[in-house]
């Protein structure tokens, strides 16, 4: 299920148009932090669907019927680009178990690139809530590939994939590989450009968090 928080206009239309602003996103602290941002607002709306527990509370006064989250999720997320996306979330998921996964375009020299997964550093997943961050779902191959992975040692409860913006063509190949996960994107775009960037898009969103890095 795709949850699209652009069709509701609120602050993180705004966070979402500097990010994609090529004058703006050049600032690279404020681009990591509006990512970071997006994060924070996905992992709220997110968090309306997990489960409480009623805790009441002892105040100064008296006691307080209360709610707190049954389970923390684990976070996982995509190096490098994900880290200021998966910041946000964490911001808000105290103490979460953290994934980390490294997933990148190894390109050739005629411009065509492989997905190539080569380090997973993961709590057990069994049973658990996994909350999977990319700022970019793009052809959705290293999402499928990365869910797929992790399924082979582990069966979690439920998969969300959080991403700031996502593509038509990224979303249907993931619905249709992974019919079960849900998907929270602040923007979804029409298309991808024949270098499978996102079109309008952002550009890179690793090289503009961290610097371009040097192909090799
Ligand atoms: N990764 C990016 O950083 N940008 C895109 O548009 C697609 C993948």
């Amino acid at each position: 299920m795709l949850h699209d928080l652009s069709k509701t206009s609120s602050i993180l239309s705004q966070f979402v148009s500097e990010l994609r602003d090529v004058e703006l996103q050049k600032e690279r602290m404020r681009f990591r932090r509006n990512m970071e941002r997006i994060g924070e607002i996905i992992g709220y709306e997110l968090s309306k669907q997990l489960g409480y527990t009623k805790v009441p509370v002892q105040t100064p006064l008296a006691i307080a019927p209360s709610e707190r989250l049954a389970e923390v999720p684990v976070l996982g997320t995509v190096l490098r680009a994900g880290l200021a996306l998966h910041q946000g979330l964490l911001n808000f998921f105290d103490g979460a178990d953290v994934a980390f996964v490294s997933a990148y375009r190894k390109h050739r020299a005629d411009g065509s690139f492989e997905i190539k997964l080569e380090y997973v550093s993961c709590p057990s997943l069994s049973g658990r809530i996994l909350v999977l961050s990319d700022p970019m779902l793009a052809t959705g191959s290293s999402l499928v590939m990365t869910v797929k992975e992790l399924r082979k040692q582990w069966q979690p409860s439920k998969i969300h994939i959080v991403t700031a913006i996502g593509c038509i063509p990224g979303v249907e190949h993931v619905t249709k590989e992974l019919p079960d996960v849900d998907i929270w994107a602040a923007a979804i775009d029409p298309e991808l450009n024949s270098k499978a960037y996102i079109v309008p898009g952002l550009g890179d969103a690793g090289d503009l968090a961290f610097g371009e890095k040097v192909q090799y």
